[in-house]
């Protein structure tokens, strides 16, 4: 098959993670026979540079021209880099959020599990970590906080910041639904996360979750509140099958739950939209202080990329072989110095996109 895929290597170690995930997607397409034409766009730190501003018309259009976007990161160290001299919508972070609005991608999926073979670098205490935990984090992405109206204003002296916190039913219940029926594919359970002993965002967000949720009788449905949600991330994440949240919970919980599995260089994700087109990239960020050191993991970026080739690409036995070689990979004891342990073979990145793609 034929399928155009946008490429957006970023800022800090994008470049050098999405140079690995491509040399994975060409051996899957020798494999098996497909053909990608990649295009390569500017976002964040890298479209400043050329352009001035983090996310250009020209970038917007190619990639919805695309069947799907794989990214690397965005953004650089805010103390030194220039970027962060600009006035605050013209920063790389801008051009990130404005990506995800201007394609539409309100679900954010984000996968969070723990690696057997990894276990050891897990903080939690192994009475705590038990069996494991497999937990998927499902986060509104287009909405909340991130895109209220905000302004900063100066009253009789003093000086004041207002952020806007608002949703509507629509965009609560296509997140839910997203939710819902990915969780009927798992565990069949959805932790809906919300603060409705306080907000009314959350008391209407629980409502209507609670309305979805009759939609799929074989769900099984609970509420927590964003704080314990906090708690029983550390306390027993073994409980967690997914996770439904807003925007800004869901920042913080996935880069939570991303910590107990103790390898951020491994997690995914994949941000949709109500067609198979998807942005898909790590979960991590860009690392400026390893930036082109050749030390970066490309797992994560290597599995969004087995993502996109599930939701967007249709091509799930190739998306399972990726998978199966990373798992593969990590059963050899390979392993880049974020996830090194003793006994172990230490491997650059470019050696670690070598060693996936030769096992495809
Ligand atoms: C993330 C990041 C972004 C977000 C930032 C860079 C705007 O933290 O993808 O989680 O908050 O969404
Ligand atoms: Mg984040």
């Amino acid at each position: 098959m034929d399928y155009r895929i946008a490429l957006i290597p970023g800022d800090g170690i994008g470049p050098e993670i999405v140079r690995e995930a491509k040399k994975v997607l060409d051996k899957v397409c020798e494999v098996y026979g497909h053909h990608f034409t990649y295009q390569e766009l500017l976002l964040g730190g890298a479209s400043i540079d050329v352009h001035g501003i983090p996310l250009t018309e020209e970038t917007v259009e190619a990639a919805k021209a695309s069947d799907a976007v794989l990214m690397g990161s965005i953004g650089g160290d805010a103390k030194t880099s220039p970027w962060y001299q600009l006035e605050p919508s013209k920063r790389p972070e801008a051009g990130l959020l404005g990506i995800r609005k201007a394609l539409n991608l309100f679900a954010n999926l984000r996968p969070a599990y723990l690696y057997d073979e990894l276990k050891g670098a897990c903080p939690l205490k192994e009475e705590i970590i038990g069996d494991g935990f497999d937990m998927i984090i499902v986060r509104e992405l287009t909405g909340g906080l991130y895109f209220g109206e905000r302004k900063t204003v100066e009253e009789d002296g003093v000086r004041k910041a207002v952020d806007t916190l608002s949703y509507d039913e629509k965009e609560i219940r296509r997140i839910a639904v997203k939710a819902f029926e990915i969780a009927k594919k798992r565990r069949k359970k959805v932790t809906s996360v919300d603060k409705a002993n306080v907000l009314d965002s959350s008391r209407l967000w629980r409502k209507v979750v609670e309305e979805v949720a009759l939609q799929y009788p074989e769900v099984t449905l609970e509420h927590m509140l964003v704080d314990n949600c906090a708690m029983q991330l550390v306390h027993n994440p073994g409980q967690f099958d997914v996770i439904l949240t807003e925007n800004m919970f869901g920042d913080i919980l996935s880069d939570e739950a991303s910590m107990v599995t103790g390898s951020i260089g491994m997690l995914s994700s994949a941000s949709l939209n109500e067609t198979k087109f998807g942005l898909y990239e790590p979960s991590h960020g860009s690392a400026p202080d390893i930036a082109g050191k050749g030390i970066a993991n490309p797992l994560a970026t290597i599995l969004s990329a087995a993502m996109m080739l599930r939701f967007s690409l249709d091509l799930d036995q190739e998306a399972d072989a990726v998978e199966a070689a990373v798992a593969q990979v990590l059963k050899e004891g390979y392993r880049t110095m974020d996830i090194m342990s003793e006994g172990m073979t230490k491997t650059s990145t470019a050696q670690m996109g070598d060693l996936i793609a030769e096992r495809i």
